[in-house]
């Protein structure tokens, strides 16, 4: 039963209509002065998002960002009929999202990007993000307790007074935080939490910056566990056109933006 799952969950992720759509801000919620989150909701039915899953956003009332901002797909309700974008403010295209108020218009294309994929019974499941990479893991993690599972999810923030959607994250699994000050959860990095020498994971999804998920990946590769990754590269086109977000993989050049974000580790030459 679990192996047919997989394979409708494959197939979806690549036949998934692509939409190019005006969604409406419903909720426009700051977080902290980093971070806050867009809820949007459209005039059509929300498709079946897949964790991993990506919209290019249309940055409207600024000439510098003509290109749309990758943002990942941060939680969905089907019964609201919306889904919530977790936003980092990193430069102008981010800061204007912010700036944005209830009742505004966003410009999406969506879904975008394959997904992460659905774990075996046995499985063993740790969530790692950092950043905005905590972003796809609250969908993910989600997506895997509707599915039967309930992954540990480590969440690696500055501070305690950086730490959001903890609550959001505790209904959906065992979660555990590093702080780099030791304000809260253990102190460090995810890299060095104790979760990977107390607990024995047969599968570990990550997101965050480059160099947490490349340790992460060596510290799979040498243990033999399966890790996948949800890249950030930058990205312009988002539909495999423009070629700007290729990353080097066993299988040659691949687009981050349609073969991604989502890879196994043993596949990027990293
Ligand atoms: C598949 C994917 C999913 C993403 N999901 C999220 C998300 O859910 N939430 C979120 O806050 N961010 C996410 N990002 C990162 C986000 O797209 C960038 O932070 C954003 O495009 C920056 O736009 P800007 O105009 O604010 O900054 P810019 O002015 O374009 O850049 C400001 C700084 O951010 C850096 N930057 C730009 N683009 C990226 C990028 N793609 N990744 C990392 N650094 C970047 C630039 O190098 C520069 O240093 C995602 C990126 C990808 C590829
Ligand atoms: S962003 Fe253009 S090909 Fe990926």
């Amino acid at each position: 039963m679990k192996s047919v799952i997989k394979i409708i969950f494959v197939i979806n992720a690549f036949s998934m209509a692509k939409r190019i759509e005006d969604l409406k801000v419903i909720v426009n919620k700051r977080l902290n002065n980093d971070f806050f989150i867009l809820e949007l909701t459209g005039n059509t039915t929300i498709p079946d998002f897949l964790p991993g899953q990506f919209a290019q956003v249309r940055v409207d009332g600024s000439s510098e960002t003509f290109l749309r901002r990758p943002i990942s797909i941060h939680d969905v309700d089907y019964e609201k009929n919306s889904f919530k974008l977790l936003i980092q403010i990193a430069g102008k295209g981010t800061k204007r999202l912010s700036e944005l108020v209830t009742g505004d218009i966003l410009n999406l294309v969506y879904p975008l990007g394959n997904s992460f994929s659905l774990p075996s019974g046995k499985d063993k499941i740790l969530l790692v993000g950092g950043g905005c990479g905590i972003a796809p893991l609250l969908f993910l993690g989600k997506y895997l307790k509707s599915n039967g599972f309930v992954p540990d999810i480590l969440l690696g923030f500055r501070n305690r007074g950086r730490i959001i959607e903890f609550e959001e994250y505790l209904e959906t699994g065992n979660v555990f935080v590093t702080t780099e000050d030791g304000s809260l959860g253990e102190k460090g990095y995810v890299t060095t939490h104790s979760v990977f020498s107390s607990n024995h994971y047969s599968r570990i999804y990550c997101c965050g910056p480059d160099t947490m998920m490349k340790s992460i990946a060596s510290y799979c590769k040498n243990k033999d566990i399966l890790c996948e990754v949800s890249l950030e590269n930058l990205m312009a086109c988002g539909i495999g056109a423009c070629l700007c977000c290729i990353v080097d993989t066993v299988k040659g050049n691949l687009c981050t933006c349609i073969d991604g974000p989502v890879f196994n580790v043993n596949d990027l030459k990293w």
